[in-house]
């Protein structure tokens, strides 16, 4: 089973774009795929706007199993939802003794699926940390301007800190460069920095594409919404990447 944080710091990289739009595709192959949004903003859970009853906050609080907080989204899909209460949750834990590996420790029966996403919050938390330790693979979509590779250095110095100080081996194994212009310098030198600094480990380019920020108003996957946009076209290829050694 293969578990993968998407994570950047930086706000508003596409990161809950990329779990969606990667969990749908991998769910439409049929990998059976649970996404798991650990951001106390709820995105995915606003995405999908499934009912439920139980969030991550049950789950890493109240000793509900992940079964019992999980909701089929789609088919091969599923959904572990947050709201507000996640923030709560992260309070509660902070006071705790092992308070970096209660997602784990939660979730360590959960065998039951091809692949575990994990949606994180742009910070630097402890939820954020919960989910490194468990997923041990990191995926980064790095937006296309200078101060998402500022966000990129400060991401990898928590990751070897929190390798350090708590004995993890956190990898980052792929970084997704996303907001893609390919008229614009900007994109073009970024790109090639990442390629520089991540030898072999960045994908192709998900280009910027309103069909993609359209999607998420109408509850949709890009497959869903606009199956011929270059968005479709982009987490496509995306998907058989992981496939094939993400
Ligand atoms: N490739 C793209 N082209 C155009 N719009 C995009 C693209 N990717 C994401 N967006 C839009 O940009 C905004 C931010 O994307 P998203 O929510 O996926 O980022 P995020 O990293 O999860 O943000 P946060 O840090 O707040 O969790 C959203 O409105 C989304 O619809
Ligand atoms: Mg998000």
């Amino acid at each position: 089973m293969k578990k993968i944080a998407i994570i950047n710091q930086k706000g508003g990289t596409g990161k809950t774009t990329t779990a969606v739009n990667l969990g749908g595709g991998l769910a439409l192959r049929g990998y059976k795929t649970l996404l798991v949004d650990v951001d106390p903003q709820g995105s995915l859970a606003t995405w999908f706007d499934p009912e439920y009853e139980r969030s991550l906050y049950d789950m890493l609080v109240e000793d509900e199993t992940p079964d019992s907080c999980t909701v089929e989204v789609r088919e091969n899909l599923y959904l572990l939802p947050s709201d507000k209460t996640a923030a709560q949750a992260e309070k509660i834990l902070t006071g705790q003794t092992s308070r970096e590996t209660m997602l784990m420790r939660r979730m360590s029966d959960v065998d039951n699926y091809d692949i575990i996403i994990l949606d994180c919050p742009p910070s630097l938390s402890l939820l954020n940390q919960n989910a490194l330790i468990y997923a041990k693979k990191a995926y980064l979509p790095v937006s296309m301007d200078y101060l998402a590779l500022v966000g990129v250095r400060n991401l990898l110095e928590n990751i070897r800190q929190i390798n350090k100080i708590l004995d993890r081996d956190v990898r980052v194994s792929l970084v997704i460069p996303t907001f893609y212009d390919k008229r614009t310098n900007e994109s073009k030198e970024i790109y090639d920095t990442l390629k520089e600094h991540f030898d072999g480990k960045v994908t192709e380019p998900i280009r910027t594409n309103v069909r993609l920020s359209e999607s998420s108003s109408y509850n949709k996957t890009i497959f869903e919404y606009a199956p011929n946009s270059h968005g479709a076209e982009d987490y496509s290829t995306l998907v058989e990447r992981v496939i094939e050694n993400g």
